[in-house]
């Protein structure tokens, strides 16, 4: 049998000289299609979306009926569309997303302090991936459920790491944490309490678009809020994660941030020059702010480049033949699972130049960006399915690696040079780094006429 090895997305990868840029795969039982180049994807998209639209789900998905709740794995139908138009409409407009923007400043403040501390001057990596993840994870535990989900250092229920390992183990436990909170707000709204209206409100309140499904059930609520990207199947070895949901929001968020700044680390250059580009702009500032995002063409060059080499979702969420298909003159049987290795894609030879290269600067002046309409950059997927959060994801990568750079100046440990940084991969529900990243802050501050010095 075809082995995949630790890192499927290479091996899928270096099928293509031989074999072309769509190939056939007998994974166990189970039929597979992958798509390894742009010209194909586009193929895919522009012309058979819709065939393409369902979700591959493994058996271990179905556990709490969490493949129907779930926006992600939700086969395509009217459930689906359901859930898809209250994110688009309640959660992910961008009206809604700008009126929580002080949300996430609250969030990357905490995130920001607690850096400061644990970096405490001693010349120590700290482990800026974890940093992200506690900060991502609160961004949208306030948009959803309007409430902090954990600490630095305080033990609460979902304590960082070991909520993820608990949530890979059972989702059980994940299922009755949410239900707890979703019980308080219900006895909160009965009595009249509660301030702002969050997103768990509108799940509360919501009726149903045009007759086409109504009030939405506790348990479709829980399910909701557990699942965004989640359930990816991890298709090494066990095939068996449904991990954390918010979670996973969450991870795709910090993974990135944690390859960028590898990347920075190991590229001193595209260090300095995206450091320069924000301390131009955000001079007179104290903070870094998102609405300084638009004027920062550098640093966006820099998100769309991590993206490209380092997409955390390199198979998207895997997609199914909802019926029997001629794709590119192949015959594709109904409920064949697709993967569209995105991470192949982003080293297409036909597309980039110098394909293995950190090269930001290849951005500027192009209108390339990730929005579904660029074939040879789709690390939010494109079409019917493509991620409904980018707009969100968006902000939050820009604003999280803006703040980190503006906050502060960057170092490896002393013992590690930049070529000596390890690159290895690890699939788990993204694809992040083997060794996690630890790199030293140093915190900048800014002098009476406004420029940047480092703090001695
Ligand atoms: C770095 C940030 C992110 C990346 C790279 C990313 C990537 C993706 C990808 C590749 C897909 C599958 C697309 C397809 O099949 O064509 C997806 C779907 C999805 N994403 Fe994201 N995502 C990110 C952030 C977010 C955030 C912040 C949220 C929300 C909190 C979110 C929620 C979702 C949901 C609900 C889906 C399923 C959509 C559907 O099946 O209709 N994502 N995302």
């Amino acid at each position: 049998m075809f082995s995949l090895g630790s890192a499927p997305q290479r091996t899928i990868a270096e099928l293509e000289p031989k074999y072309g840029s769509v190939v056939w795969l007998k994974l166990g039982s189970v039929n597979t299609m992958a798509v390894l180049t742009a010209k194909a994807a586009a193929e895919l998209f522009k012309n058979h979306d819709l065939s393409f639209a369902d979700r591959s789900i493994v058996e271990t998905m179905t556990a709490h009926g969490y493949h129907n709740g779930s926006l992600a794995l939700a086969p395509y139908g009217s459930a689906w569309r359901v859930l898809r138009r209250i994110c688009t409409v309640e959660m992910f407009a961008n009206k809604r997303i700008n009126e929580t923007g002080e949300i996430r400043g609250r969030c990357v403040e905490n995130m920001l302090t607690w850096i400061e501390k644990d970096g405490n001057g001693n010349g120590n990596g700290i482990p800026v991936g974890r940093f992200v993840f506690l900060a991502a994870f609160n961004m949208l535990g306030n948009l959803m459920l309007s409430r902090d989900l954990v600490g630095r250092s305080r033990r609460r229920e979902w304590n960082s790491m070991g909520l993820k390992r608990r949530a890979n183990r059972d989702m059980g436990i994940a299922f009755g944490i949410a239900s707890g909170y979703v019980k308080e707000r219900i006895k909160q709204r009965e009595k009249g309490g509660g301030n702002m209206r969050d997103f768990l409100d509108v799940l509360l309140e919501f009726e149903g678009y045009n007759g086409e499904s109504g009030k939405l059930s506790e348990t479709e609520i829980i399910i909701f809020i557990l699942g965004t990207h989640n359930g990816i199947p991890k298709i090494v070895k066990s095939a068996k994660k449904i991990a954390g949901n918010i979670l996973a929001g969450t991870e795709t968020t910090s993974t990135t941030i944690e390859w960028a700044m590898t990347e920075l680390l190991r590229n001193p250059s595209t260090m300095a020059k995206a450091k320069d580009e924000i301390s131009n702009i955000v001079v007179n500032t104290e903070k870094f702010q998102e609405n300084h995002i638009d004027n920062l063409p550098y640093l966006q060059a820099v998100i769309k480049e991590t993206l490209r080499l380092h997409p955390p979702l390199p198979f998207l969420i895997p997609r199914r033949a909802v019926r029997d298909t001629n794709f590119m003159g192949y015959f594709v049987p109904k409920n064949t699972q697709v993967f569209v290795n995105v991470w192949a894609i982003g080293r297409d030879q036909e597309c980039w130049d110098d394909a293995s290269c950190f090269k930001p600067d290849r951005f500027l002046g192009t209108n390339t960006d990730y929005r579904g309409q660029h074939f040879e950059l789709i690390p939010f997927g494109a079409g019917r399915r493509m991620c409904v959060g980018l707009t969100l994801g968006h902000r939050m990568l820009h604003f999280v690696l803006g703040s980190l750079l503006h906050e502060f100046d960057w170092e490896l440990e002393s013992s590690v040079g930049p070529e000596d940084v390890d690159m290895k991969e690890r699939m788990g529900i993204t694809v992040g780094k083997l060794v996690p990243l630890k790199a030293v802050p140093r915190k900048c501050v800014m002098s009476d006429v406004g420029s940047r010095e480092l703090e001695m």
